[in-house]
Formats: C-alpha cells, structure tokens, sequence
C-alpha cells in the first residue's frame, strides 16, 4: 500500500509541473513564462518535501506529530491544487474558525485535503458557477469540503472506499481509500456527510 500511496501523491505534483512547463513553453511575454516557471518550481518543493517524507517514514511528516493550526494544512493543500483550481475556474470559498489547533503528522493532513480539493475540481469540470467550500470547525477539530458538482455516481455510491473504484479515465481510484488509511492512521477519519447533484460534502475529522 505504501508504494501505491507513494505512486498517487507523486503523481500530482508531477503532472502539475508538468502541464506548467507545457504552458511556459507556449506563453509569449517573459513575465507569463517567469509566472508558469514559479509554478513548476513550487510543485518541484513539494516533490521534494514528499520524497523525503517517504525515504524517511520513521520521523517523516506524514508520521510524525507536530502540534500546528489547521489552516496550515489548508494553505498548504490549496497551493498545491491552486493551478487546476484557477484552470477550471473554480470559486474557492474560506469559512469557520481561527486557531483550532491539532496534534497530527501535517503532511499527512494536508496530503488527505490535496486528494478531497483534487476530486471536488475534478467532479466541478461542467458545472458552472463551480464553487468549493472549505469549512474548519473547532471541538472536535475538523474540515470539510464541500462542492457544489453533480454528487457521487450511484454505481459507486456505497463502493467509495474500496481501492480502483473509480469514474475517470485516468484515475487510480486510491485516492479515498489511500486518504481514509492516512486519516484514521493518525486517529482521525475521513467521512461522506452527504453527496447530491448540487452538493457534496466531506468532513476530514482531526485528533485534538
Ligand atoms: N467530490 C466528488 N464529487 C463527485 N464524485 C466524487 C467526488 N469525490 C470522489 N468522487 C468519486 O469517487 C471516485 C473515487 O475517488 P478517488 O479519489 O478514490 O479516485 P479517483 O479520483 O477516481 O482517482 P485518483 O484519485 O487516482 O485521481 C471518483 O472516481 C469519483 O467518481
Ligand atoms: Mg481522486
């Protein structure tokens, strides 16, 4: 499972450097190419801060506790989903409270937001306006997303969780499998409150 989950979280940064470089190459004015040659540098941090993560599991981020304010792990993962956010032309929408604060591995974390926020702008690609709402909630901590896309297919309604359950040409179908494994690995869990055309929500629920 870890080569699997390792194979999935690197991808992402990877096909984003990637398709950043492709835009690089095609922009004409020297400030689009320096703006797009940005990007591949920050989703190259982010391989790197993933690969070091991994070749060190035992003291890795994804791991190991820290003690940090959730909105940490939000800024983080909204980063990394940033490009294909603006590309799709999803709204995304802040809401809940301040300082709530969690003892977890970070990376950890902000990995399980990266695959919700990734399936939302995925599952927005026709609707329009598309809107993403990220929701942190205090006692217990927890966040949720929500989006406002056309539900989870029914053929896969009660299936989510099981690994290669997927409705996309180029999906691995771990991702929530992969996610909920992390979130309950670090005494949290990963949940489906409620999936209709129009709404979909889901609650990453956080240790204290
Ligand atoms: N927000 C959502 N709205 C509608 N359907 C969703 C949403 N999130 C997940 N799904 C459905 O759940 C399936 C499984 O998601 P999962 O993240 O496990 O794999 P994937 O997204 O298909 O593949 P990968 O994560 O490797 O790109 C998706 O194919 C999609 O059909
Ligand atoms: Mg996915």
């Amino acid at each position: 499972m870890l080569s699997a989950s390792l194979v999935h979280e690197l991808r992402q940064p990877l096909f984003a450097a990637r398709a950043m470089a492709q835009l690089a190459q095609a922009a004409s004015r020297p400030d689009q190419v320096a703006g797009h040659l940005d990007g591949v540098l920050a989703q190259l941090g982010t391989l790197d801060l993933l690969l070091r993560a991994y070749s060190e599991l035992s003291r890795s981020p994804l791991t190991e506790a820290l003690t940090f304010d959730v909105w940490q792990a939000v800024d983080s993962a909204l980063v990394v989903v940033g490009t294909a956010a603006r590309r799709g032309g999803v709204g995304v929408r802040l809401l809940g409270e301040r300082g709530v604060l969690v003892t977890a591995p970070a990376l950890a974390v902000q990995q399980v937001l990266v695959n919700l926020l990734q399936n939302a702008i995925e599952a927005l690609s026709a609707t329009t306006p598309a809107e993403l709402t990220l929701t942190v909630l205090a006692g217990p901590a927890r966040v949720r997303v929500v989006d406002n896309g056309p539900g989870v297919a029914p053929e896969i309604r009660g299936r989510l969780f099981e690994p290669f359950r997927t409705t996309k040409p180029t999906g691995t179908g771990l991702g929530l499998v992969l996610s909920r494994d992390l979130a309950r690995g670090f005494g949290g869990d990963l949940v489906l409150l409620e999936s209709a055309p129009g709404r979909t929500a889901w609650e990453l629920c956080l240790p204290a």
